[in-house]
């Protein structure tokens, strides 16, 4: 590293205008391949060339390499570029979309994935990713679920600091590791209907509570930057919120890093009806604590007038220039500015079996099994197999971002892992209808008829039905929000007719986001969500049907009934008129055409075998207030257990959750809360103590006015296979000094 010193001697020696091309990212290429900036210039502007401080979505090692070089000899004061790029869910080796990911309930495992991405990235020249998305969702229209770790704040919480780890190791400038930048601050998730790039309203408590815990987890975890959203919160964007981004992130959270502002944000603020040009743009962005405006270029084409004009402080420049430099330093570029860009390890790194092998295994473990009745899985050895479904054949198993580095050439389809998996007596093939896609309403597509008449036919040949249906992945994403979460027309018909077949079903779904999927359970002996598998898809999807891996997946996100549910969310509020019985009830909390709550809660999943759990042992039920001193160490105030036991006749592995309520507070909290889960693998008959320890921290909650606090009275503890458990135990935690009535 050089060090502080050397960077500030170096920004002394910086004219405003390097300055502002520093405070500027570029897209990587033009459509014709040819490097922006560099070879002709977004703004066909040779002096961006040698100054520009980042581009977008540049890799590969050969060409990182020469680009590199390009700039380095242009550069006076030789300061490397900076090769970003979205690298959310693997690079060349797709892993399953980042929901998937969450699925697995295995934080470790997608750290290992993040690992694993890093090391492809590098070596293909990328020093910075804009990965973790740590926006808690909660509305399954919204496109970018498939992005995020779900909708509850410690599952997304553990997967932020997860992804954060695995990218940048504890030493961003080791080989192979990357820098992360975690998105988008703050409360993206809520926008308004799911609809992209919509206003969201939330509350401070909410911020504090639901929304801010994953971006907390992902600073902790030092990464190393932060993006800010792009819609308005309570009419102000994040990209020009002060309070935001210099009040909260810098000055009460402590976040060190480099802000980078989204795709064309800045400019944006023009379209969100708070700046009448790019100049005001530039000039709030930077009052807000932008540090680099990505694409556009209202901070190359403005900060020198606004710098004369008296309008901005060169201070304010030279803060953000320190922080961008920091970061490449930070990164060991000005040492090595081709870090681990490398044709030859690139060469043995992408795709590698090693990689692949990760991937299949993620594949199976992110997979959830929603129904399976009668056991028609795991399928037997001597079950001949109708395989049928316009995304069994297909190599659509990785969502948009993955595609950003990732080829669909390279995965394996479902079709090619069960015919190649030998455990199978027969697999028999028919597309049965074709895959749609909504973001393309003028694409004309085959007749389906005869394509389900085939289908018809060869599910009579066979004794199991493997239907795999889903959402063509173009809709979800960004920019992918849907306002019907079903699945797709002709896949619904597909299943019907098949339904009226007489043969076991067994249904595998691909999406982005949970869909709603009542009646397709409804036509299923079997529900297998799969999500976006990845690169190995095929053969993770493979190993669940046939055993050889046991579904443990467990839904991050709860499935509505139908669209017009969502939002739902386990965690939400608890109202003045609860539907507790479960059917639809008069003046009470719901809707007059469905039952209360979801289809599949968040936490469930099965296995293929069963699991028991005995009532909530409690290690104390009244329990003296803690000190400051306990609080602060973490000290167990409690421990909740159950037994567990494996009643079925196969291995299997269960996620023991535990939920904790705050029965009555200052403020109303959330009817339950996930604290802790524990994934537990028994053998048939095995039996095992499952405990938890409850600690201050898992009790407190964010107050607005107070700030963080933890308060005496009732509290109950849940323990059980998901967030419907009824199964609890209640403990009193009692005033300092008090007794359970509060003396
Ligand atoms: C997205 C970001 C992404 C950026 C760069 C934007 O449209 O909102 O999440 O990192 O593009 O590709």
């Amino acid at each position: 590293m050089i060090g502080k010193e050397r960077i500030r001697e170096l920004i002394s020696r910086m004219t405003v205008r390097e300055k502002a091309a520093e405070m500027s990212q570029l897209w990587g290429e033009n459509p014709d391949g040819t490097l922006m900036g560099l070879e002709q210039g977004i703004h066909r502007d040779p002096f961006l060339d040698a100054n520009a401080g980042s581009l977008l979505g540049y890799y590969g090692a050969e060409r990182t390499i020469r680009a590199q070089k390009m700039h380095l000899e242009k550069n006076r004061h030789k300061i490397p570029l900076l090769f970003m790029t979205d690298v959310i869910h693997g690079f060349k080796t797709a892993f399953p979309s980042v929901l998937g990911l969450a699925a697995t309930w295995n934080p470790k495992l997608a750290e290992q994935t993040a690992a694993v991405a890093a090391a492809e990235a590098a070596s293909s020249g990328v020093c910075v990713t804009f990965s973790p998305m740590a926006d808690l969702v909660r509305d399954a229209r919204w496109g970018r679920v498939t992005e995020s770790a779900g909708e509850d704040p410690y599952l997304n919480a553990l997967f932020a600091a997860a992804f954060v780890r695995g990218y940048q190791g504890d030493d961003v400038s080791a080989p192979g590791k990357i820098a992360s930048c975690v998105k988008h601050f703050a409360g993206y998730g809520a926008a308004e209907g799911g609809r992209d790039y919509d206003s969201v309203q939330i509350g401070e408590a909410s911020l504090w509570n639901d929304y801010l815990p994953p971006f907390l987890a992902a600073m902790e975890a030092g990464c190393k930057l932060l993006m800010p959203a792009f819609h308005t919160m309570d009419g102000v964007p994040c990209t020009a919120s002060r309070e935001l981004l210099t009040g909260l992130l810098r000055d009460r959270l402590g976040f060190t890093g480099t802000v980078i502002s989204d795709c064309t944000a800045v400019w944006e603020l023009i379209c969100h009806g708070v700046c009448a040009d790019e100049k005001e743009a530039a000039l709030a962005a930077v009052g807000a604590g932008v540090d680099i405006e990505m694409v556009s270029s209202s901070f190359y084409d403005n900060l020198e007038s606004l710098l004369a004009e008296g309008k901005m402080t060169m201070e304010q420049l030279d803060n953000a220039v320190e922080r961008i430099l920091t970061l490449k330093d930070e990164l060991g570029l000005f040492e090595n500015p081709y870090k681990d860009a490398d044709p030859e390890a690139e060469q043995k790194l992408l795709l590698c079996p090693a990689h692949r092998q990760l991937a299949r295994e993620a594949a199976a473990n992110s997979a959830v099994l929603l129904k399976n009745e009668g056991g028609v899985l795991p399928l037997r050895p001597s079950d001949k197999i109708a395989l049928i479904g316009p995304l069994s054949h297909s190599r659509k198993l990785i969502d948009t971002w993955g595609l950003v580095n990732s080829d669909e050439k390279d995965c394996v389809t479902v079709k090619q892992a069960l015919l190649g998996c030998g455990q199978l007596s027969g697999v028999l093939h028919a597309p049965g209808c074709c895959l749609k896609n909504d973001c393309e309403p003028d694409a004309v597509y085959p007749d389906d008829a005869p394509l389900m008449e085939e289908a018809l036919a060869l599910a009579e040949e066979c004794d199991k039905i493997v239907l795999v249906l889903g959402e063509h992945p173009d809709m979800s994403g960004e920019s992918g929000s849907r306002s019907h979460i079903d699945l797709p027309d002709n896949q619904m018909e597909l299943l019907s007719r098949l339904s009226q077949a007489g043969k076991p079903i067994v249904t595998v779904v691909l999406a982005g986001r949970p869909l709603a999927l009542t009646r397709a359970s409804q036509l299923s002996d079997a529900l297998l969500y799969a999500w976006y598998p990845g690169t190995e898809g095929g053969n993770g999807i493979a190993d669940v049907l046939t055993g050889k891996t046991g579904p443990s997946g467990r839904l991050p996100m709860s499935f509505p009934r139908s669209s017009g549910q969502c939002p739902i969310y386990y965690n939400h509020l608890p109202t003045g008129r609860p539907n507790r019985s479960g059917a639809y009830e008069r003046f009470k909390n719901g809707y007059v055409d469905q039952p209360p709550g979801p289809l599949y809660p968040f936490g469930y999943g099965l296995t293929y075998t069963r699991f028991s759990y005995s009532p909530v042992r409690l290690s104390a039920r009244q329990i003296p207030f803690p000190s400051q001193g306990a609080q602060a160490g973490g000290d167990a105030l409690l421990t909740a257990e159950v037994t567990l036991k494996n009643e079925g006749s196969r291995p299997g592995t269960e996620t023991v959750q535990l939920y904790l309520q705050d029965v009555a507070a200052q403020r109303s909290r959330p009817v339950r809360l996930l604290k802790g889960f524990s994934r537990e693998t028994l053998a048939p008959g095995e039996s095992r103590t499952v405990r938890f320890s409850v600690t201050a921290d898992m009790l407190t909650y964010y107050l607005p006015g107070s700030g963080h606090v933890l308060e005496p009275g009732a509290f109950r503890a849940f323990i059980g296979p998901d967030s419907e458990t009824r199964s609890f135990a209640e403990f009193f935690l009692l005033q300092e000094g008090g007794d359970e009535n509060g003396m």
